[in-house]
């Protein structure tokens, strides 16, 4: 068989004609927006319309035509003073953005689990992280939001950072009080800088949170791709504001994306902006009416929980995103990732992700109402064959207090390191990022202390099957230390 030679296309060629139901991102729901909206012909020749920097097509480092113009449309769509087309995601945006306003050895103050891109941007910059941890949710068991004054605090406690990161929304859609962090970012003369990966739709419709940039963030980074209509990579950076140096922006964004853009990939940008400009509210109210009824029939009809309004004003959650569908099935006596699997095998549904509690199911405009009547009835379907279920012991504790830090990641990730068995780790420096999911957050960062606390933690995540990022050794015997 042709495809049986060319295992990568077969396989996204089978999971395209398996038809699962995606609730998962990208948002253009293989291309269903473009169907709906009889504009399947934009990128119907994608081979043909494959092409370099020919003349007549843009220059991603220098524009001057069709690209600068593309971007200033969408400039104006998100109220920024200058949008930057990204070819190399959200990524590329969080890596040029943290460059952009500082130097090496600085301080940044960035949430605890914050995206890997924010670390791994620190370790390209060499700068010090200084920690905010975020609130965790008790019934969910995830990291939710930051609290101001948890900014504040930290800002004081470290007065000479440079900027401060939020991750605004979380993966789960919970928002924090961002123009208050902003107004007390910038009242301490410093820089705010929001990952708004899961949050490009929020600008587009008034019963969603407020976006970063109408919040005062001065830089923002957005995965287009995930809750709008771009393809897969392609994401957008916007600024506004004096506290940012363009030119600089535009230097760390050469720095950090490729010389050879897929222009398909950027057009694909434009055309995400242009939907979104012309039919972008009526098709959020939909998303929206929709997504709610999915929540609110969750949360009266079956025995999972669904995070909603009712959340808010806890946990550091000032909004929640409604168009992300988090829902937690403990109570149910079930762990995300079985429901995930019953999804996927009995009903031809694939969410988003699973954790030990929840699933996350994401919306967007692309979907129509079959999409959340199919859902729904799949979820009621799968709660009604639960019993009811007393234990809910999937918690997991892990230490509230900080590692005792002796590195920053950039000066962990040059030393010479071991493996020790891990019952013998404490004392000695991590040279791994240790990340039990759920709550989502490194219990232990490179040149990171590690403490017995910590190993008891983990043993207990591993003797409840959660799942454990970052450790070299799968088996989770041994720890990677610090020679
Ligand atoms: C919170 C957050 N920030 C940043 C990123 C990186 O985005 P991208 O995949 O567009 O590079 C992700 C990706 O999942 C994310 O979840």
């Amino acid at each position: 068989m042709l495809y049986d030679d060319m295992p990568l296309l077969k396989s996204i060629k089978d999971y395209a004609e398996g038809k699962a139901l995606p609730l998962h991102m990208p948002g253009h729901k293989r291309g269903e927006i473009y169907k709906k909206l009889n504009l399947d012909m934009l990128f119907e020749n994608i081979m043909e319309m494959d092409t370099t920097e020919v003349p007549g097509v843009d220059n991603l480092f220098c524009p001057e035509g069709p690209l600068l113009k593309a971007q200033e449309l969408a400039a104006a769509s998100f109220g920024a003073d200058n949008s930057f087309f990204l070819i190399n995601g959200t990524t590329a945006g969080i890596y040029a953005m943290i460059m952009s306003v500082t130097k090496p050895g600085d301080k940044i103050i960035i949430p605890r689990n914050a995206h890997r891109s924010a670390i791994s941007a620190t370790i390209l910059a060499k700068l010090h992280p200084v920690y905010i941890l975020p609130e965790v949710d008790e019934k969910m068991d995830v990291a939710m939001g930051i609290r101001p004054e948890t900014v504040e605090r930290t800002i004081k406690e470290h007065p000479d950072a440079k900027a401060v990161l939020i991750t605004n929304p979380t993966y789960y859609g919970v928002c924090s009080d961002l123009e208050r962090i902003a107004d007390i970012v910038h009242s301490y003369g410093k820089v705010l800088l929001v990952d708004e990966a899961h949050g490009s739709h929020f600008t587009f419709h008034k019963n969603l949170p407020k976006s970063a940039l109408s919040s005062g963030a001065d830089i923002v980074a957005q995965s287009t791709h995930k809750t709008l209509l771009s393809m897969t990579g392609s994401s957008m950076l916007h600024i506004k504001g004096d506290r940012v140096d363009k030119e600089k922006i535009d230097f760390f964004l050469q720095m950090v994306q490729t010389t050879s853009p897929s222009h398909v990939m950027l057009a694909s940008l434009d055309a995400a902006r242009y939907i979104m400009d012309k039919y972008g509210y009526i098709l959020l109210d939909e998303c929206i009416k929709y997504s709610n009824m999915v929540r609110d029939e969750i949360n009266q009809n079956t025995k999972f929980y669904c995070l909603s309004y009712d959340r808010i004003g806890r946990n550091g959650i000032f909004g929640i995103d409604p168009t992300r569908l988090s829902i937690c099935v403990k109570d149910a006596g079930l762990k995300g990732s079985e429901v995930d699997r019953i999804l996927s095998k009995k009903h031809n549904i694939q969410v988003e992700l699973s954790d030990l509690n929840n699933i996350v199911a994401i919306t967007t405009v692309a979907d129509d109402d079959k999409v959340y009547y199919r859902f729904l009835e799949a979820i009621i379907a799968i709660s009604s064959e639960t019993k009811e279920f007393s234990d809910k012991t999937f918690v997991t504790k892990p230490p509230e207090y900080l590692p005792e830090k002796e590195l920053s990641p950039f000066e962990a990730v040059y030393k010479k390191t071991e493996f020790i068995d891990i019952n013998k780790s404490p004392g000695f420096v991590s040279a791994e990022m240790i990340m039990p999911y759920p709550p989502g957050i490194p219990v232990i960062m490179p040149g990171e202390r590690i403490s017995k606390d910590i190993i008891d933690f983990l043993l207990q995540c591993k003797d409840m099957g959660i799942l454990i990022s970052g450790m070299a050794d799968p088996e989770f015997n041994k720890i990677k230390i610090i020679k």
